[in-house]
């Protein structure tokens, strides 16, 4: 199976957590059509930990779903995403219980692969919780991979064992189509800033058949729903996107799609952060902040750059800190020269406007915790 793009789609946890239903994952799938969701490009719906029963069928030993929340089964909800024109994702764990304490896949990969294949089910997130201490993770993520790839299905394998044992490394050969790469989110500034922090050396591990996954977004959330914490604003949400979409993230909303408001609506269906976020050539960020003091990385600034296909590039200026700044990109640092004759043309994401057009060195003054984002050309010099 080919997974050419960062998955992008909704899962139940940040906002639902124990509770997912039929009924919430039916009302998302059609929020998905309404909203023009599925029109931007999304297109998974996971169901999350917390959707079976406490314990597997005593006389088949499958994972049944829970009759209270799924009265009709898995492989109804399969079909009505489907018929939607959306796919179907859920979720298991490589130990012997699933994070929230109900019955996982160790010893039972093969089996719960066909499972899975008969609810129809196109996405599987694989979780890392009560792995037995003698049982090497690589090889269960590798038992899965085969797993699902002789299961009779396309199924998308996303794994997500945090990162843990440098996983970037290895993830990509056990068959996985994604790595989850950091713990669990919370919906505060800290949170999506250190995990932004967290990859800014292993985004090249990002690439086509295995994206990095900096775990579900938290936009829209408000401090709502199970990892709601202390909540962000919308300055918070529109950075932590375009930093998702800067580094090749899989881009899973979290927040609850069926009440997102208009402000949030609009941009997770920026059409110029998506087209980074999906770039075929998936190149990683680079940072080429200039500070003062010379130090690699500012403590409260970035500049990510990154090439784009068709000769484009974009660049993210992000202002980590609670004052208004001031922040440089020196050309230079890309290999332009001012006698070159060449500049970049700035397009703003947020606006569609063309702001400029730089060829040694750009300034931006962002706003706290705020991004400036471009997609850029290289143009002759007026
Ligand atoms: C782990 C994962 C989360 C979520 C929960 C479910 O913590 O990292 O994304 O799936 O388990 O219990």
């Amino acid at each position: 199976m080919l997974v050419n793009k960062p998955p992008m789609g909704w899962n139940t946890w940040n906002t639902f957590g124990m509770e997912p239903s039929e009924d919430l994952v039916k009302r998302s799938a059609d929020a998905f059509i309404k909203l023009g969701l599925k029109d931007a490009g999304y297109e998974y719906i996971v169901i999350d930990d917390c959707w079976s029963l406490y314990d597997r069928d005593k006389k088949t030993g499958r994972i049944v779903a829970d009759p209270a929340k799924f009265p009709n089964g898995m492989k109804a909800v399969g079909d009505y995403i489907h018929s939607k024109g959306l796919k179907f994702g859920m979720y298991s764990c490589a130990g012997v219980r699933t994070c929230a304490d109900y019955p996982a896949s160790y010893g039972h990969e093969f089996e719960d692969a066909r499972t899975f294949a008969d609810f129809g089910v196109d996405y599987l997130k694989y979780d890392y919780c009560y792995k037995p201490v003698c049982a090497d993770g690589k090889r269960l993520y590798m038992r899965m991979g085969n797993a699902l790839r002789s299961c009779g299905r396309d199924i998308l394998f996303s794994a997500c064992n945090w990162g843990a044992e440098e996983s970037y490394k290895w993830m990509r050969a056990t068959g996985a189509h994604s790595f989850r790469s950091t713990g669990d989110i919370i919906d505060s500034f800290v949170s999506y800033k250190n995990i932004v922090i967290s990859q800014e050396d292993l985004h090249y591990a990002s690439a086509p058949q295995c994206f990095n996954d900096m775990d579900m977004l938290t936009v829209g959330m408000y401090g709502k729903g199970l990892v709601g914490s202390t909540g962000c604003d919308f300055t918070d949400y529109r950075a932590q996107f375009s930093l998702w979409c800067m580094f090749a993230s899989s881009l899973m909303l979290g927040c609850d799609i069926t009440n997102i408001d208009e402000k949030t609506l609009e941009l997770v269906k920026n059409k110029y952060l998506i087209r980074i976020n999906q770039d075929e050539e998936a190149r990683p960020p680079i940072d080429i902040s200039a500070t003062m003091n010379a130090s690699r990385h500012g403590e409260f600034e970035r500049v990510y750059f990154r090439q784009l296909s068709d000769g484009e590039y974009a660049f993210c200026f992000w202002n980590l800190s609670d004052k208004k700044r001031k922040i440089f990109a020196f050309m230079s640092q890309l290999g332009l020269e001012a006698t070159d004759g060449l500049g970049f043309e700035f397009r703003d994401v947020f606006t569609g406007e063309v702001t400029g057009v730089y060829n040694e060195y750009a300034i931006e003054t962002v706003e706290p915790r705020d991004v400036h984002v471009y997609i850029a050309k290289l143009v002759p010099m007026k």
